[in-house]
């Protein structure tokens, strides 16, 4: 199996560290390059990471030695030395997009995190569980920046990636209407409890941006390719309260669902046991091997005890029974960093080498 070189672009920041660790190990990829902002660039990761360093796993041996590089400064040379690049910047969201544009026209492929290019109409926004097959706008968006192999790619917010996968198996239905209120992991803003105390027994009943793209992103996860770009999908309705809470990892969603068809109770749970989508079909490497697990217990999914099933890429879900309002209701957890992040841009990048897009 030939080996993929990968630079990690933010790979300083709290999901940099994740996709540093996803590589170490990772049986296709060769992480090759770190680069960050002109602060961090020209010194050692093992150096500038000490008491940066955010993740329960110590800091792994494939990223130590590594020289930082200027992500802006040195994306020719970075271009030249990697397969593909994974995105983890904290930047303007023009400033990502130009950068994350000019890493594809070097012809080096972008797999990102960032939300910069989630409205481009030519790049795939991929849960590939859900929607491998808007990839192919690939060849679309590739004849626009004029590339051979150079494009980007990017994942959704990590809001989502508890409850559209529950939802997706469910479509057929007639799903109508949803409401969501998620209770999202301090992690997901890149902090700790060390470097945001006044977290610490709070709730925060705001964060910025993320209602919307809890109710518009899935719109697109659940569209069509038509004429080369992404159309969105119209329905369900969605409406989305989204709370910052004191947990350290793991968004947790408690859904409310109406369908055109009720379904029974058990048909929905065979839906869920035994949705499997492409990452299964093709035994990627990061792939859970049961997406969605269903917990009977009352209590459960916790998201100190379940957030790390299969490796943070799985997806919990329980209390499913029927609603006054809605015709269901139940809760939904994941992995914020893992799954919502890093971890899913990892499962995207393999899809892509496996379909020979890399
Ligand atoms: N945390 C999550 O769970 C999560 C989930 C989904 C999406 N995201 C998104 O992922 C991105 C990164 O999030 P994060 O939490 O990892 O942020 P973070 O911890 O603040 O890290 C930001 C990274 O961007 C780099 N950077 C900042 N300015 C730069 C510049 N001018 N040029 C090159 N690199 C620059 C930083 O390098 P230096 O160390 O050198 O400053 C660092 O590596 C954000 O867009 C965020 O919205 C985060």
């Amino acid at each position: 199996m030939k080996k993929y070189k990968v630079g990690v672009i933010g790979a300083t920041g709290m999901v940099g560290q994740r996709f540093v660790t996803l590589m170490q190990g990772h049986p296709w990829f060769t992480l090759t390059v770190v680069a960050a902002s002109p602060r961090s660039a020209g010194k050692r990761y093992g150096d500038v990471m000490e008491g940066r360093w955010q993740l329960e796993t110590p800091l792994p041996d494939c990223a130590r030695d590594l020289i930082i590089m200027d992500a802006a400064a040195d994306a020719e040379k970075i271009a030249g030395m990697v397969d593909f690049v994974f995105s983890a910047v904290d930047m303007k969201k023009e400033e990502i997009q130009a950068l994350e544009e000019r890493y594809a026209k070097l012809e080096c492929p972008v797999v990102s995190n960032n939300s910069a290019h989630r409205w481009t109409s030519d790049v795939p926004m991929v849960v590939p569980e859900i929607n491998p097959e808007h990839i192919l706008v690939i060849e679309s968006q590739r004849k626009r920046l004029g590339t051979k192999r150079g494009f980007i790619a990017v994942k959704s917010n990590c809001s989502l990636q508890s409850y559209v996968p529950a939802l997706n198996p469910l479509r057929d239905f007639g799903l109508e209407k949803v409401l969501v209120c998620t209770y999202q992991a301090i992690s997901g803003a890149g902090k700790t409890f060390e470097t945001w105390p006044e977290m610490v027994d709070n709730v925060i009943p705001y964060i910025g941006g993320e209602e919307e793209k809890s109710e518009k992103e899935p719109m697109k996860l659940w569209g069509k390719v038509e004429g080369g770009v992404i159309v969105n999908a119209e329905k369900p309705a969605i409406t989305a309260q989204c709370l910052r809470v004191p947990v350290s990892n793991g968004h947790m969603a408690a859904v409310f669902a109406s369908f055109r068809e009720k379904p029974s109770k058990e048909e929905i749970l065979k839906r869920w046991a035994e949705f499997k989508g492409r990452p299964q079909e093709l035994q990627l490497p990061t792939a859970p091997k049961q997406f969605l697990h269903y917990f009977t217990e009352d209590n459960m999914p916790q998201t100190k005890l379940h957030r790390n099933l299969e490796n943070g890429m799985a997806v919990s879900v329980g209390r499913l029974r029927e609603d006054t309002q809605y015709d269901y209701k139940f809760v939904c957890l994941s992995h914020n960093t893992l799954r919502g992040a890093a971890g899913g841009a990892v499962l995207l990048a393999e899809l892509l080498c496996a379909e020979n897009y890399i």
